[in-house]
C-alpha cells in the first residue's frame, strides 16, 4: 500500500496542473474589449465572435486599438456605441470637423444588406455650388442657423472659401438620404466636403465644442433576439462572450477555459482542439487516481 501513494500522488498533482494550464495559457478568441470599447452582442472582436449578421462589418483592427465598421466604401473607427438604444458613432476619416476640414471626400456608404441605417446625426454640406442650394428641398431650412456658426472656423480655407464666407454655400442635409447605392456622395451633390454633428453641447454657436461623428441605429434580426439573446445574456454574465461556430453558425459561449454551449458555469465544453481533448483526459485521469486512492485506503 505505501509504495502505491507516490504514484497516487503524482497523478493527483498531474490532473491538479492540467485543471489549471488552460487558464493560464489559453487566449479567448473573443475579447470584450477593443481600444476603448467595451464589446458584447451583437458585435464581436473577430471571426466566430458576436452575431454572424454583425461580423463581416463590425471588428477589432488587427493591432487591437479600433473597433472598425467597414463597408464597400471604406472603414470607420468606431467612437461609440449604445447598446440600449442600439446605436453607434463612427467617425469617417474624411469628414471634415471645425480644426480640419477636407475637400472631395470619398463616398460615404453603408451596405444595402447590412443592419445599419442612419441615426439622428445631422449633415451639413460644406462649400457647395449654388445650383445645389437654391430651392433645393433637400436643405432644411429650418436648421440653416448651424450654417453661419459652422462657416466661423478657420478651416473653411482649406474648402476653397474665404474666412468667414457667405452661408448661400451651406447646407444642412436634414433628414440625410443615401443615394440608390446606399452612398452620401459629395461630388454628385456639387458640394467641396461634409461634417456631421452628432451633439451641439452645451454652446450651439460653438463648432469648436460641438460632437462629430455619424449616427448609425442597428437592428437585431428576428432570429438574433428570439433565439440567441436569452443564451447569450447567461453567458456574458458568467463573463463569457456570445460567438458563433460557422458553417451552421449555433450559438457558442467563449470562455477562458474553452467553449461551450451555454456559459462558462457549465462543464458542457465543446471538445473541438487538442488542449480541450487534453483537458478531459486528464479529468478522468484525476477522477480515476481518486477512486484508486479510496480503493487502496
Ligand atoms: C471557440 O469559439 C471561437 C469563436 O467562435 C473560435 O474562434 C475558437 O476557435 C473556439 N475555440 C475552441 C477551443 O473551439
Ligand atoms: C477633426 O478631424 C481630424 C481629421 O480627421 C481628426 O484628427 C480630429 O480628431 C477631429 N477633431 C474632432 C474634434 O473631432
Amino acid at each position: 500500500m505505501n509504495s502505491l501513494l507516490p504514484v497516487i500522488l503524482f497523478i493527483y498533482l498531474h490532473f491538479i496542473l492540467t485543471m489549471t494550464k488552460p487558464t493560464l495559457t489559453l487566449e479567448p478568441a473573443c475579447k470584450t474589449r477593443c481600444g476603448t470599447l467595451d464589446v458584447k452582442y451583437p458585435f464581436g472582436t473577430g471571426p466566430g465572435c458576436g452575431s454572424p449578421r454583425f461580423h463581416p462589418y463590425v471588428a477589432c483592427s488587427p493591432d487591437g486599438t479600433q473597433l472598425l465598421l467597414t463597408t464597400h466604401t471604406g472603414s470607420y473607427p468606431i467612437t461609440s456605441i449604445s447598446y440600449a438604444d442600439s446605436t453607434l458613432t463612427i467617425s469617417p476619416p474624411c469628414m471634415s470637423n471645425c480644426t480640419s476640414m477636407q475637400p472631395a471626400p470619398p463616398k460615404f456608404g453603408l451596405d444595402w444588406a447590412g443592419p445599419f441605417q442612419l441615426g439622428s446625426s445631422t449633415f451639413i454640406l460644406l462649400a457647395c455650388s449654388s445650383s445645389t442650394i437654391k430651392g433645393n428641398p433637400i436643405c432644411d431650412p429650418s436648421s440653416a442657423y448651424l450654417c453661419p456658426s459652422i462657416y466661423t472656423c478657420p478651416g473653411v480655407v482649406s474648402l476653397g472659401l474665404p474666412l468667414f464666407p457667405p452661408t448661400n454655400s451651406c447646407c444642412v442635409y436634414s433628414p440625410a438620404n443615401l443615394n440608390s447605392n446606399v452612398e452620401l456622395d459629395i461630388r454628385e451633390l456639387k458640394c467641396a466636403g461634409y461634417t456631421s454633428v452628432v451633439s451641439l453641447g452645451d454652446l450651439p454657436t460653438n463648432p469648436g465644442q460641438w460632437l462629430y461623428g455619424v449616427a448609425l441605429k442597428y437592428t437585431l434580426g428576428g432570429l438574433d433576439s428570439y433565439n440567441i439573446a436569452p443564451s447569450c445574456r447567461a453567458c456574458e454574465m458568467s463573463g463569457g462572450v456570445c460567438g458563433y461556430s460557422p458553417p451552421r453558425n449555433y450559438f457558442v459561449c467563449v470562455c477562458a477555459n474553452g467553449n461551450t454551449t451555454t456559459d462558462c458555469y457549465s462543464y458542457s465544453w465543446i471538445i473541438t482542439t487538442s488542449s480541450s481533448l487534453q483537458y478531459s483526459r486528464d479529468l478522468q485521469l484525476g477522477i480515476l487516481a481518486i477512486f484508486v486512492f479510496f480503493i487502496v485506503i
